[in-house]
This record gives C-alpha cells, sequence and structure tokens, in this order.
C-alpha cells in the first residue's frame, strides 16, 4: 500500500499543499525550518492520529489557525483505494474518517496506513527505558497477528482490577482469582505471540544488520517479562506481597523487554551515534519485510534527515536496503544532491523542494510522469 495523494492544511508551517507521491522512493530536501519535518508529521498524523514531536496536538496546528488537517488517499495492496482523514482543532476536537466513516478509534488508522518512523530520536529504541523497545515489538505483533490486539485488551483490563485490588483490596478472594487466571490467559498468549514475532524477526534482522555494519556478536534476545522458569502464576503467588507494598502487578508480559548486547554489554552504551542509527534502521527495515510477508498489507517508511551521521557507504547501504523493502518511502535531507544517484533505473523516484512551507516537485526519475 502507499499514499497516492496527500493533502495537509495548516501543519505547522505548511501552506495548504497537496502531494502526489511516487508509489516507491521520495526525496524532500530544503534548507533548515522549510517545513520537511513537518510533511513527514503530517503524514504521521494521518497513520497514527498523533505528531511524533509532540505528546500535546496542539503544537502541530500552524499558528493563528483554529484547526489542521490531513487528508489521504491509499492504494491497497489488494486493488482500489481507501480515503483517509484526521481533523483536529485547539479544543482538542478530534475527528477520524476513513471511506466517509467516522472511526472511533486510532487502531483502525495503525491498521490502514503501517507506519515506521525513523529520525534523529530513534536511538532511544536502544537507550530507552523498556516501553520503547515494548512499543516497537508490538507494533510489529499487532501487524502480523490479527489475534493480538484482543489478547492485549484483556491484558490491559486484568491488569488495571488486580492493580487496583492491590491498592484498595475491594475485590472478594474468588474474584481475584478469577482475574489473576485472566492475567496469566492472556499474558501466555501474548508472549506467545511476540516469541514467534522475535523469532521470525532475529534472523531478517541479523541479514539487514550484516549488510550495513560488521558488528559481529550483536546479539537480540526477548526478556517476557517474567521468570523464563516458572509459570505466571506461580510467580504472581510468590510476588503478592511484595505488589501489595508497591501497589502495583511487578511481574508478566507488561514488563518485557528486548535486550540487545555486544560482547556483554548494553549494545546502546558502545555503538557509536552512527552505528546506533542503523541497528536501529535494520530492526525497522526487518518489520517491514515481516509486514509484506504478512500480506496485510506494507508499511510506509517516514526517515527524517537520512544522511545525518552517516557517511557515503553507510548512506548508500541503508538507500539499497530501503529500496529492496518495495515500500513507499518518504526521505528528508538538506542536501538532495547526496541521495540523488545510486537508485535502481526503474525505481521511481521523486524528488521535492520544501520552501517556506510550501512544496513543488522537481524530477521524477525511473518513471513515465
Ligand atoms: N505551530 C506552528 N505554526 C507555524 N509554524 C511552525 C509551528 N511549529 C513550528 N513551526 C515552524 O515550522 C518551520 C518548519 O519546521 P520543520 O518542519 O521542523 O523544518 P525542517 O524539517 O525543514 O528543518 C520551522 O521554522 C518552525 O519554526
Ligand atoms: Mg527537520
Amino acid at each position: 500500500m502507499s499514499l497516492s495523494r496527500v493533502t495537509v492544511t495548516a501543519v505547522r508551517n505548511l501552506h495548504a499543499v497537496t502531494l502526489s507521491p511516487s508509489p516507491r522512493i521520495n526525496i524532500l530536501y530544503g534548507d533548515n525550518g522549510s517545513g520537511k519535518t513537518s510533511v513527514l508529521e503530517a503524514i504521521h498524523l494521518l497513520g497514527l492520529a498523533r505528531s511524533f514531536r509532540s505528546v500535546r496536538l496542539q503544537p502541530v496546528i500552524a499558528h493563528e489557525q483554529p484547526s489542521c488537517t490531513v487528508f489521504g488517499q491509499v492504494e491497497l495492496a489488494a486493488g482500489g483505494h481507501s480515503n483517509l482523514g484526521v481533523f483536529r482543532d485547539r479544543q482538542g476536537e478530534f475527528q477520524i474518517r476513513i471511506d466517509g466513516q467516522n472511526v472511533r478509534s486510532a487502531a483502525e488508522l495503525a491498521e490502514s496506513l503501517p507506519l515506521q518512523l525513523i529520525n534523529p530520536d530513534s536511538f532511544r529504541l536502544l537507550e530507552g527505558a523498556p516501553k520503547v523497545r515494548r512499543q516497537f515489538l508490538d507494533w510489529g505483533v499487532f501487524h502480523v497477528e490479527p489475534r493480538f490486539l484482543s489478547a492485549w485488551q484483556r491484558l490491559q483490563k486484568a491488569l488495571r482490577q488486580r492493580n487496583s485490588w492491590l491498592r484498595h483490596g475491594t475485590l472478594d478472594k474468588a474474584s481475584h482469582a478469577a482475574w489473576d487466571r485472566e492475567l496469566c490467559h492472556a499474558g501466555d498468549e501474548i508472549d506467545a505471540y511476540r516469541r514467534d514475532y522475535i523469532q521470525a524477526l532475529k534472523p531478517v534482522f541479523e541479514r539487514i544488520l550484516s549488510e550495513l555494519l560488521e558488528l559481529d556478536g550483536l546479539t537480540l534476545s526477548y526478556y517476557r517479562g517474567w521468570d523464563k522458569e516458572r509459570p505466571l502464576s506461580e510467580v504472581l503467588a510468590s510476588t503478592w506481597q511484595r505488589d501489595q507494598q508497591i501497589g502495583h502487578t511487578q511481574a508478566g508480559p507488561q514488563r518485557a523487554d528486548l535486550r540487545l548486547r555486544l560482547e556483554g554489554h548494553n549494545a546502546a552504551e558502545i555503538l557509536s551515534r552512527g552505528q546506533q542509527k542503523l541497528v536501529v534502521c535494520a530492526l525497522r527495515i526487518a518489520q517491514g519485510h515481516l509486514v509484506n510477508l504478512a500480506k496485510r498489507g506494507q508499511c510506509i517508511y517516514l526517515v527524517d534527515d537520512l544522511p545525518s551521521e552517516l557517511d557515503e557507504q553507510h548512506r548508500r547501504a541503508l538507500c539499497r536496503l530501503l529500496e529492496d523493502l518495495n515500500c513507499q518511502v518518504f526521505i528528508t535531507c538538506v542536501d538532495h544532491e547526496l541521495l540523488k544517484d545510486g537508485w535502481r533505473t526503474d525505481t521511481p523516484v521523486a524528488v521535492f523542494h520544501v520552501e517556506h512551507g510550501r512544496i513543488t516537485q522537481t524530477t521524477t526519475i525511473g518513471s513515465e510522469t
């Protein structure tokens, strides 16, 4: 799937703009502050109904405008297309429309438009809290395993019940046991999906990483969130008192993590920024391959400031891997000369110049138009 048209109104400094992207590679170049990242942000808004730069949506709306909107026409892998729209105003009023119907949950958007973002914050995937890696993992599972969402929702509900009971002790014993059973049931199911996912991801990740970097000995492993030798029910029973003291459940899939280690150390502590960027790219590109394999659609990649921190050789290797994904990719850079060459002749590459919030398409390489 790919975006064949994007219309943006009042997102940051962008004027009302319409973009007809290439189904494959799109390069947006322009000076600092011209609006390149804002274009990626608009697409992100369309796919997730939220911004990647700020938790609050308010700053995304252009100064002195009451609201922002983004529309997109998505070409579906199965043929035909779908129309998505996201509207947001300063009061927090919020509308998502898919093919003319109002939709309440952003999960439906995420399913219609699987997005992968690679930007200067991406190193957090290695350095940040386990929550960031869990989100990465669950994004992948969500897009390949249709049963994951409902298991995850059941887990959240059971956890809320248990934590409330730990704090207030308002549940009777039988209800408590029933919620614990539900927690273990959903927990085992989620653990199985995540384990299968990592097993599939690992070899793809390793192959891609080896094309980007020579990093012998980097290992990716999965921690399920509780002792791997004992069932969750037993762990929950044994930590009950401590859980009650701290007021929440310590063990379980809500504590899962991914571990990236190099020669016995946390990889984030050893790798340079450029290497970290490439490891994150390899992880995210590997996820795109798994989405392709699952045949439930295709990811769209948003790569903000691709050339930064990378030398020519690594830049080329990364472009080649993005190209090999057969997905739609939006790349921003200041100097597009760096990314002009090296694409295969039959890959349609569209180049856009962003200037003071306006976008003009300058060239299309490798296609008829
Ligand atoms: N809410 C807003 N309204 C209007 N302009 C904004 C808003 N938020 C940020 N800007 C401006 O938008 C411009 C473009 O930002 P950005 O897309 O990050 O630029 P680039 O990625 O091209 O360097 C910046 O000059 C910034 O000051
Ligand atoms: Mg930028």
